[in-house]
Formats: structure tokens, C-alpha cells, sequence
């Protein structure tokens, strides 16, 4: 059984076929297609100990449109209150037969080593600061659905990148697929690396093709780097004025900080992706669900 934790568990003709998929299921969302049901033998647990709006009611829609069964498991009710781990819990789960097993937790790493324990489809559905694989698969999604081709494009990102799984996940595979992704943050939110860096959005804005703005996520951070999330705001948070009329679109993965990472005019600009994403992870998570547990 494959599992998903990281972008790179798919090669690129994985990733082009989930997209081919996506764009099917997408235009069955649009009532052109209707869903086949083609898991609907299929049993999909849920098991998020952090909270989501978007990626797990976008997992549940997904698995519900091809048939599947969900069942969600309310951390906080769960075992693991009374001491149970978390390993005894995953292999307790898989003991009842599910086809897959959708995680968040906030310690990087816990899916992958779930994964050494389960016979059913581990899906990293985000692990603290290390990776958001189908985040990453919708953000890519939607700027090939935008571009075409995303080769030579540039793209930066904007933000709290050192504790953000989705900035890891998007740097591997917007590279993989021949971007060129520019790091723009204070010095405390950069991460080491040998890709371009700055701290000024205006030095690179005249080059990049899109701007991927990120939520400062005070939950990781050990120290208040910033006096307050305004001080951050005032220079990183991505404004009409700044963006001018360039042919510029912006993305976020959400949740967004209103006039924090973007302006609410700027939510408002038809440039703004944000709620494409969203109804794009629907898509990608269709057949994400469907490469692992079906086609396999
Ligand atoms: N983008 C994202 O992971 O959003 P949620 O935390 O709401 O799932």
C-alpha cells in the first residue's frame, strides 16, 4: 500500500495523472460529469489533532463524491487522552480495516512513522513544520489550471516560511516542476537554504508571477518575534497599493489573517486564487483518494 506523506512519494507522471483525474472530478463538480462511485467499498477514517477547516471537510466531500464511507475520530475524545499512543492508536484503527487514514498532528513526523504500522493508506493531511502534500498538490493544480505551463515562472513566497508545511511542500514541488521560487521574510521566519531570499517584496514584485502569502503561525513560534502581528503586517502584508495593476495572481493556502498577510481589497481582486484553492483541493483530494486506495 502507497502512502502520501511527503510530495515526493509521487513522480511527476503520478502527479500529471492525479491532475488529469482532478480536472475530470472538477467538471463533474460543475454538473457537466457525474461522480462514479468508485470507492464505494471503500472505508476512509479521519484522525486530526489540530484543528482544519479546508483539508478535512475537502477529504470528507472528496471521499463522499466517489462513494466512500468516513468515519472522523475526535482526537480530543479519542484514547490518546488516556494514555494510549499514538501508534497503538493507528494500528488499533487499522485493525478494523480501513483503506485509509487521514492525519494532522502538530509534531512533524508522526505520519510517516504511523505509516511503518498500518497495512491501509497513510495521508499526511499536515505535520507541524514539515509537510502539507495536498496542499501543495492543489497549489500547483491551480496555477497550472491558470498558466498552463508553470516551467520559468516565478513565484514568491511571503511569510512565516520556517514553520510552514505548506511553504516546504510547495518549495519541492513547484521546483520539481521548474519554478523558481523566491523567499520573502524577516530574518527570524527564513529557513536555511540555498534558494533566493530577501527581506523586501518590492526588490523582486517586478518579476514574480505570483505571489504565495502565508499565515504567521504563532502556534509553532517559542518567542513573539514581532511586537505585535500589526509590526509584521506594516511589511509583509500584501496590499492593492503594492501590487499595483501587475499581472500578479496571489495565493494562500488559508486560514488567512485578514489585513495581516492580505488587504481585504486584495481578497476582494479577481488576481486572488484564495477560494480557487479551496474548491480545487475538493478536486485533488478526489484523486488523491483515488490513486491510493483505488488505482493501486
Ligand atoms: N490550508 C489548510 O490546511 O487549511 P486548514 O487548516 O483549514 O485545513
Amino acid at each position: 500500500m502507497k502512502h502520501l506523506i511527503r510530495t515526493d512519494d509521487f513522480t511527476i507522471e503520478e502527479i500529471e495523472d492525479i491532475f488529469t483525474d482532478a480536472r475530470k472530478f472538477a467538471a463533474g463538480e460543475n454538473g457537466n460529469v457525474k461522480f462514479d462511485r468508485i470507492l464505494q467499498d471503500k472505508i476512509v477514517i479521519t484522525l486530526f489533532f489540530e484543528n482544519s477547516t479546508r483539508t478535512k471537510s475537502s477529504f470528507e466531500i472528496a471521499a463522499k463524491r466517489l462513494g466512500a464511507e468516513m468515519v472522523h475520530l475526535d482526537a480530543a475524545k479519542s484514547s490518546t487522552a488516556k494514555g494510549e499512543t499514538l501508534v497503538d492508536t493507528a494500528m488499533n484503527l487499522d485493525a478494523m480495516n480501513p483503506h485509509a487514514i487521514v492525519v494532522r498532528h502538530q509534531n512533524s513526523g508522526v505520519p510517516q512513522i504511523l505509516s511503518n504500522h498500518t497495512k491501509s493508506a497513510i495521508i499526511n493531511a499536515g505535520d507541524g513544520a514539515h509537510a502539507h502534500p495536498t496542499q501543495a498538490l492543489l497549489d500547483l493544480f491551480t496555477l497550472k489550471e491558470h498558466f498552463g505551463d508553470v516551467k520559468g515562472r516565478k513565484i514568491a513566497i511571503v511569510g512565516d516560511i520556517k514553520n510552514s508545511r505548506v511553504a516546504n511542500s510547495n518549495i519541492e514541488l513547484l521546483t520539481r516542476f521548474g519554478m523558481e521560487v523566491i523567499l520573502v521574510a524577516p530574518p527570524h521566519f527564513l529557513p536555511k537554504t540555498t534558494l533566493r531570499t530577501t527581506h523586501f517584496l518590492k526588490e523582486i514584485i517586478d518579476e514574480v508571477d505570483v505571489i504565495m502569502s502565508l499565515r504567521t503561525q504563532t502556534e509553532r513560534h517559542s518567542s513573539q518575534s514581532y511586537a505585535s502581528l500589526k509590526d509584521y503586517a506594516s511589511d509583509f502584508c500584501i496590499t492593492t497599493e503594492l501590487v499595483g495593476d501587475r499581472d500578479i495572481i496571489i495565493l494562500h493556502p488559508g486560514p488567512v489573517h485578514r489585513n495581516i498577510d492580505i488587504c481585504d481589497a486584495l481578497l476582494a481582486d479577481e488576481r486572488c486564487k484564495v477560494l480557487e484553492q479551496v474548491t480545487n483541493g475538493v478536486s485533488i483530494r478526489m484523486a488523491v483518494l483515488k490513486k491510493l486506495i483505488h488505482d493501486i
